[in-house]
């Protein structure tokens, strides 16, 4: 049989830094013999622009689309903060989103323990912690028409839709039971169906599910605005949260903070099965492109191998070896290996990007 394919974009700022730890990971599965990709590389964000005019080009857009998986680093940075609206950076991610219809993100936030007093809130709040987002991630107003900047009399005005059809919110809703299911088996859907009528939609629909589909798994709904408070206050009430585009992202970023850093976050956005039965899937750190660390060697590339892990899980059905990479994540942490953003005010000595590649690396190995 032939190996499974990978496509690895890179992208901008501390994407490659960050990719470059997940390839050595990759080259340890090789020589192990447990697991050998066929690896292939390509541009996406503000490279590909340097490069070819624009964010993303077709040709890397149909590898994509063949790919059993797709592996993102990062994209966007101020050197194309100028740039026209159609051809930024972030345009190359949403295209691949999009045209893989990439509709469910799952966004786990989970502390670990060795991480527990660095989180900004306190032990016990964060302790143990282990929540997934569910981020609908092809609809609401990142993509919904009419949209753009219009003169209007005599000023301008910006424009987005927030637009959701009913099958939309019905298969994010049914991606987030199932991951319930196999999880604590209770969701919390996010919206705010007291202001929006996309949000009463949103909110009919997941509980019609539910009650058709899902009757075993407990469903509860909250407003976004107090959800983000909710998760503050006391993220362990949690266990899945299914929400829209744009407040997934916000609260995700967020929940980021419970762990202890951005740089810890990875996630999964997963389509409908291809031919060989897996998902259309792209894997990618939660954070950025990290202009203010670019080419420092400080970037935490944690959130991109447990991507990598995620990839293992989801794609290639390699539950135990993805347990293997986290849990070797899990033992470098709680030796105290540290890169800068994992390190209080008071400071210490941080590894670099490289050392914590490495590290998990040397966990790998350790844990045969
Ligand atoms: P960011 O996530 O790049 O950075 C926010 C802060 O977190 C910065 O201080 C950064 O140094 C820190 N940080 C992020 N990842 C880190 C890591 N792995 N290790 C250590 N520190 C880390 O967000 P931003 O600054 O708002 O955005 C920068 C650019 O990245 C923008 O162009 C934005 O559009 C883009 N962006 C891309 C993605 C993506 O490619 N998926 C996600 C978010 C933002
Ligand atoms: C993310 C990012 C993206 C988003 C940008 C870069 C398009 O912030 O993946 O969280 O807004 O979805
Ligand atoms: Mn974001």
């Amino acid at each position: 049989m032939a190996n499974p394919s990978l496509l690895i974009l890179a992208g901008d700022g501390i994407g490659p830094e960050v990719m470059a730890e997940v390839k050595k990971l990759i080259s340890w599965f090789d020589t192990k013999g447990i697991v050998s990709f066929d690896v292939s590389e390509g541009l996406v964000g503000g490279c590909s622009y340097d490069a070819h005019g624009t964010p993303l080009t077709d040709e890397t857009m149909a590898r994509a689309q063949e790919a059993d998986a797709v592996l993102l680093g990062a994209v966007g940075g101020p050197k194309y903060d100028t740039l026209d609206f159609s051809v930024k950076p972030e345009r190359g991610l949403l295209r691949l989103r999009k045209e893989m219809d990439l509709f469910s993100n799952l966004r786990p936030a989970q502390c670990f323990d060795a991480l527990a007093d660095f989180s900004s809130l306190k032990r016990d709040v964060v302790a143990g912690l282990d929540i997934v987002i569910v981020r609908e991630l092809t609809s609401g107003v990142y993509f919904g028409e009419p949209r753009g900047i219009f003169v209007e009399g005599n000023e301008r005005v910006g424009i987005n839709t927030q637009r959701y059809t009913e099958s939309e919110i019905a298969r994010v809703a049914r991606s987030a039971f199932e991951l319930a299911r196999k999880r604590n088996n209770k969701v919390c859907s996010m919206e705010k169906a007291n202001v929006m009528e996309s949000g009463i939609l949103w909110r009919e629909v997941v509980q019609e599910i539910h009650d058709k589909e899902y009757p075993d798994v407990a469903l509860t709904h909250m407003y976004a605005d107090n959800g983000a408070m909710q998760l503050c206050r006391w993220p362990k009430q949690f266990d899945v949260i299914v929400t829209d585009n744009l407040f997934g992202d916000v609260l995700s970023d967020m929940a980021a903070m419970l762990t202890g850093s951005l740089g810890m976050l990875p996630s999964a956005s997963l389509g409908l099965p291809m031919a060989n039965g897996r998902p259309k899937a792209l894997y990618e750190p939660v954070h950025g492109s990290a202009p203010d660390i670019t080419g420092m060697g400080k970037a935490n590339p944690i959130a991109c191998i447990l991507s990598f892990a995620m990839a293992l899980r989801y794609s290639f059905n390699m539950g135990a070896e993805a347990t293997r990479v986290e849990k070797a994540v899990e033992k470098v942490l709680a030796d105290g290996v540290r890169t800068a953003d994992l390190m209080g005010p008071e400071g210490g000595s941080p590894v670099s990007t490289t050392q914590m590649g490495d590290a998990i690396i040397a966990a790998m190995e350790a844990s045969q």
